[in-house]
């Protein structure tokens, strides 16, 4: 068993927390490439180094910390959103890095550690690992934007020091994430863990509507081409229809709106907004973008005006590994008897793009109220130490 020191985790987590502190509670503002997740990768570099690891920065971002030879990989992503928690992401780093330095402590097993970049979506989904894992290509991601226009390209050239070449995937045996849940399951069953068993399938694009742009005082309701009507019309329509396809985990959101030129006064010509939906089944994620792209070009003819298409970034749903699983669920049986359970994933994350490399697996804890994707996010100190010790388990039996 890896002996691992909850305090000294503690402690580390609290200190990442520092880097983009915000809001109220323990909030965080650290998206990708921004100052303070620069300033939280130079710092976690230098814990890898203390714990006997190689640091290491990939041309895009990524932080691997190696250990010698064959290894089992563990981590996360430390950048956030653009309004964040201090867990997601961050939990998985630093439980990542106390399990591997508590090995080099122990003379064995070797277990590396990675934080990857932009898993947020800063420039697309999950982008760091995405590129790595080989389900984004490094020249399409140079051309994604931010809500700014900055491209990724422009962003990780702004970080000096990247360089060098990707880490070979060959030398990990395989990978274990731990994350909050960021759901309300766990919370409200009052249960410690859950072992993830698969992760659901995401696609998501900019729609935009084009109208006309004209004055709010005077032009009469039936002559205008008013693009945020023709939003809202979208959005009443696709809830209706998508009742017909989804079950129950299905989701879909338009998070990001812009009207143009966004002022009182004016009939809004233009609407861009994100549309994103997601499931675990890759043929109904099919189905919903042809509801889309139907209802919007519906509403368009109807309301005499255009609509377009930004590319669509999506990703497939995959499965955990079959003895990554087992090797959590018997660590979970060890540690927290009982208060652990099988479940699917909702939230998009890191180990999606590692399963085309190697065997991946994922372990959850509980979030308070469910809350994450907000300043609010947090989990009992019990709760991380707990899930702590069970992917220590794990990763002792799996390396
Ligand atoms: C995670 O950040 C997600 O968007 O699923
Ligand atoms: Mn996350
Ligand atoms: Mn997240
Ligand atoms: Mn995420």
């Amino acid at each position: 068993m890896l002996d691992v020191n909850p305090e000294r985790f503690l402690a580390d987590l609290h200190r990442l927390r520092e880097f983009g502190a915000a809001g109220v509670g323990k909030g965080v503002v650290r998206p990708a490439f921004g100052a303070p997740d620069i300033a939280a990768r130079d710092w976690l570099a230098a814990q890898m180094q203390a714990a006997g690891l190689v640091p290491r920065f990939d041309p895009v971002g990524n932080l691997f910390g190696l250990a010698a030879g064959p290894s089992l990989l563990i981590g996360s992503h430390s950048d956030s959103q653009p309004e964040g928690g201090w867990l997601d992401g961050a939990l998985g780093v630093i439980a990542g890095l106390e399990i591997a330095r508590a090995a080099q402590e122990a003379g064995g097993p070797a277990i590396s550690v990675v934080s990857f970049q932009d898993e947020e979506g800063r420039f697309g989904v999950t982008t760091g690992s995405a590129i790595w894992g080989g389900n984004l290509a490094l020249d399409v991601a140079d051309q994604q934007t931010d809500a700014q226009g900055i491209t990724f390209a422009e962003a990780r050239a702004a970080m000096a020091h990247l360089a060098g070449d990707f880490v070979d995937p060959g030398q990990f045996t395989g990978f274990l994430e731990m994350h909050i849940e960021q759901g309300p399951w766990l919370f409200e069953a009052q249960e410690a863990v859950g072992v993830v068993s698969d992760i659901v399938g995401i696609r998501d694009m900019r729609v935009t509507f084009e109208g006309e742009q004209n004055h709010a005082g005077t032009t009469p309701m039936h002559r205008r081409r008013d693009a945020f009507q023709a939003l809202a019309r979208f959005n009443g329509l696709i809830n209706d229809r998508f009742r017909n396809v989804v079950t129950p985990q299905t989701v879909w959101t338009i998070g990001h709106v812009r009207l143009h030129p966004d002022a009182h006064s004016i009939v809004p010509g233009r609407a861009v907004f994100s549309m994103q939906w997601r499931d675990g089944d890759s043929e109904r994620l099919r189905r919903m973008e042809e509801i889309i792209q139907s209802t919007a070009a519906q509403v368009a003819q109807e309301m005499e005006m255009t609509v377009t298409f930004g590319p669509m970034l999506g990703l497939e749903p995959v499965a955990m590994d079959a003895r990554l699983q087992a090797a959590l669920r018997e660590s979970a049986e060890a540690e927290v008897p009982g208060r652990w359970r099988a479940m699917p994933s909702g939230a998009l994350h890191d180990a999606t793009n590692l399963a085309r490399l190697m065997p991946v697996a994922m372990l959850f804890v509980p979030s308070i109220n469910g809350i994450s994707h907000a300043f609010g996010e947090d989990t009992d100190e019990a709760d991380l130490v707990a899930g702590l010790r069970v992917l220590a388990g794990a990763a002792a039996r799996a390396a």
